[in-house]
């Protein structure tokens, strides 16, 4: 079995659950589905493709990672109670585009026929109350990529999804700050690998042309130059509106929900060598999945974030520069992962790479949940519109073959690990971004239908103990070590850590920022200390108490924690409040909180807090 010192996520969550509940949180009964951000921390996955763009792997995010996660499960255990679950299901309109429609047009036409759109607008929800009728909690599923904030963002913050439950949360936990009321609204992600909510479309930044083609492409500068955006007048205003939509339709459906769901629980789960897996096209032909590789596409990125190299999407085939480079560098790819992965022109061949950790992983888990009707397929990956289309209808006609006629199969999104994409045969062939990210080649696709298929024969003829475990994945114990160095925090001569450079202005009026600059520290040394709430407060003075109330933490969209770093250690902390057209006239402070990092001559590095306080200043409505 896997000891609690490896460095992979899921395992170290279930190990610390056996410890403290035995048996009943499981490897076949636990899902790990990622919201999906693209502005979170890094650092925290063992394969070396993802250690490399990390600068390193991170214990210091692993840690804070796991520990979040079973915290958040031995909550949701003690606050465990009888209640009922009503689900409900309604499209989403206006908030998505799909971002390689040229890809889609491969799919056959009789399929497209089928559909009225490029994406899937469905959203699904379960409404959660106690056996008294009151509100526990909401999960939905939607397909749409986070990526509302684009790759010049550098907050933490959890995009469009994020947003929708933020606002569900606000409203449903009145009076508590963001992330600490009973309420819990979940938005997972579904089937959005080629699904951007950045629908004014890709255009030219440069020309203003639409550069809605096969390889998404300018005429002058190429695939950098073009770049979908919208529909706000910046990334902050497009998250919320794109997610002020999803959320209010999630409100609309949790309102009118009224279809119980009931029945049985039942939960099957395998791990699969995906390097080799054996597909039956028909009765008469099989193919093989491939060992992971990264096509050339991969690096041109996507209208919602191109690549540093200028590379140019829909590339079929590969560059003697690139591959000569590659090949000094890392070695050939072999002859059969190219005739593999065809027509994918590899440009990393992360299978056959193995040092000093393997690049990708072989060993993926396959898993599925159902509560009565409703089967939860959690997959490792991003699956493409027409990919989702494909495997829940398969999956709802297997369980039909064995008397389960009305299952509602939905697509649960980058769960447990982590494989990229995974699109149509026919969509690959078209080798855009999400192709050359479907790491296992052209049949990638039909090894899951397969896999998933059989997970709901076993859930549905009740022979799940009959399941193989499949092959363990590796466990590593040495990962490359963080390239970015701790270094010992200074604040200028004269100066302490928290003391204020830029104070507040005596007065704003509402829609106004308020900021105020303090000297830093690197915030990443408050991940270490595991009693560390909030970076920032806004507080209001209640006169009658003569306290000081806090009114936003660093969770609020309110607030802004923008850390700036100089040389030596150095570093300024800027703490923004915008202010809203709904905030309370008063009086107001904000406050920071931090550690620095402190080393004397020959002892050990010490991590101590410091907090700080603005002046105060006041807020009038006009
Ligand atoms: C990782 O972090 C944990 C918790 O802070 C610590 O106990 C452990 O020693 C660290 N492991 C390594 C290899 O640094
Ligand atoms: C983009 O595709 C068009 C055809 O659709 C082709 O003519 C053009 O050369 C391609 N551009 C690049 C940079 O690959
Ligand atoms: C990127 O490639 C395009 C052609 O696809 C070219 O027009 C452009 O100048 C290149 N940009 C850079 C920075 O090399
Ligand atoms: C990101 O969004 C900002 C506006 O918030 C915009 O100025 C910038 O050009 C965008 N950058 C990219 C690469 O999309
Ligand atoms: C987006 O910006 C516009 C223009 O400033 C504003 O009217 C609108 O309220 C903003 N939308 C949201 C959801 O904040
Ligand atoms: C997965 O299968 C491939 C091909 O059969 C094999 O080379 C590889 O060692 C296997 N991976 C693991 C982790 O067992
Ligand atoms: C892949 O599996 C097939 C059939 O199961 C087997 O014949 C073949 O040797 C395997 N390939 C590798 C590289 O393990
Ligand atoms: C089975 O699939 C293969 C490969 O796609 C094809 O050549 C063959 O005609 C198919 N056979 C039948 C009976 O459909
Ligand atoms: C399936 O659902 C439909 C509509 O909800 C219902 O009319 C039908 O009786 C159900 N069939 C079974 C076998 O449960
Ligand atoms: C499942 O396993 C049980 C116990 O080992 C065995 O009796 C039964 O025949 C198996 N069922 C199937 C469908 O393989
Ligand atoms: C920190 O703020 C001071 C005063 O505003 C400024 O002089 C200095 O350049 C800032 N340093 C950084 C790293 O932003």
């Amino acid at each position: 079995g896997a000891s609690a010192k490896t460095f992979e996520w899921r395992s170290n969550v279930l190990n610390r659950l056996q410890s403290k509940y035995g048996s009943l949180y499981r490897q076949d009964n636990v899902i790990l589905s990622g919201t999906h951000t693209h502005s979170g921390p890094g650092g925290y996955f063992q394969y070396t493709v993802f250690v490399i763009a990390s600068e390193g792997f991170s214990n210091r995010t692993f840690e804070y990672m796991v520990t979040g996660i079973v915290k958040s499960i031995e909550m949701a255990h003690k606050n465990m109670k009888p209640g009922k679950i009503f689900i409900n299901k309604g499209n989403v309109e206006g908030v998505q585009i799909n971002r390689s429609p040229s890809s889609y047009l491969w799919n056959p036409p009789s399929e497209r026929a089928r559909y009225s759109s490029n994406t899937d607008k469905e959203m699904i929800i379960l409404k959660m109350v106690d056996l008294n009728g009151v509100d526990l909690g909401l999960i939905s599923w939607f397909a749409i990529h986070p990526v509302s904030m684009n790759n010049t963002n550098h907050l933490v913050n959890s995009d469009n999804m994020g947003y929708a439950s933020y606002l569900f949360e606000q409203e449903k936990n009145k009076g508590y700050l963001p992330g600490q009321g009973p309420y819990v609204a979940a938005f997972a992600s579904s089937n959005l690998g080629d699904v951007s909510p950045n629908i004014l479309g890709p255009h030219c930044v440069n020309t203003g042309d639409s550069c809605d083609n096969a390889n998404s492409s300018c005429p002058i500068g190429g695939s950098s130059m073009c770049i979908a955006m919208g529909p706000g007048h910046d990334m902050f205003n497009s998250t919320q509106i794109i997610g002020g939509i999803i959320y209010q339709r999630a409100k609309e459906l949790y309102a009118s929900a009224s279809q119980e769901l009931t029945g049985p629980l039942a939960a099957a789960h395998q791990w699969v060598n995906m390097s080799n897996v054996t597909v039956w096209l028909n009765s008469t032909h099989t193919a093989q999945t491939c060992k992971p590789a990264l096509g050339y596409s991969f690096a041109a990125g996507t209208i919602d974030g191109f690549g540093s190299l200028n590379f140019t999407q829909g590339t079929t085939v590969g560059d003697p520069f690139w591959d000569t480079l590659r090949d000094q560098l890392l070695g050939k790819p072999s002859e059969e992962i190219k005739r593999c992965h065809k027509p994918k022109p590899i440009l990393l061949h992360t299978g056959e790479l193995t040092k000093p950790h393997p690049w990708h992983p072989d060993i993926v888990d396959v898993q599925m949940i159902t509560v009565g009707s409703l089967a939860i397929i959690a997959i490792p990956g991003e699956f493409t519109t027409m990919s989702g289309r494909r495997l829940r209808e398969a999956v709802q006609a297997e369980f039909a073959t064995y008397g389960m006629q009305n299952m509602t199969a939905v697509i649960s999104g980058l769960c447990n690990v982590y494989t990229h994409y995974i699109t149509t045969f026919e969509e690959y062939q078209a080798q855009r971004y999400e192709a050359a990210s479907t790491i296992y080649g052209p049949h990638t696709l039909s090894a899951y239908i397969q896999l998933f298929r059989a997970l709901a024969k076993a859930i549905a003829t009740d022979t799940v103990a009959n399941l193989s475990r499949g092959p363990e994945p590796p466990y590593f114990k040495q990962l490359i070590a963080s390239l970015i160095p701790n270094i010992v925090d200074r604040a200028p001569l004269g100066r302490n850590f928290g003391d204020v450079l830029q104070p507040a202005k005596p007065a704003y009026r509402v829609g106004e920022v308020a900021e105020v600059i303090f000297v830093g520290a690197n915030p990443k040394n408050s991940a270490e200390n595991q009693t560390h709430q909030t970076f920032l407060t806004v507080e209001k003075y209640e006169a009658t108490s003569a306290t000081w109330r806090i009114v936003h933490n660093d969770a609020s969209w309110e607030t802004r924690f923008y850390w700036h770093k100089g040389l030596l250690g150095h570093s300024n902390a800027t703490i923004q409040w915008h202010i809203p057209g709904t905030a309370q006239p008063g009086i107001y402070r904000m406050r920071y909180f931090g550690h620095h990092r402190k080393q004397d001559f020959l002892k050990p590095a010490v991590i101590l807090p410091f907090e700080s306080t603005s002046s105060a200043f006041e807020v009038v409505t006009s």
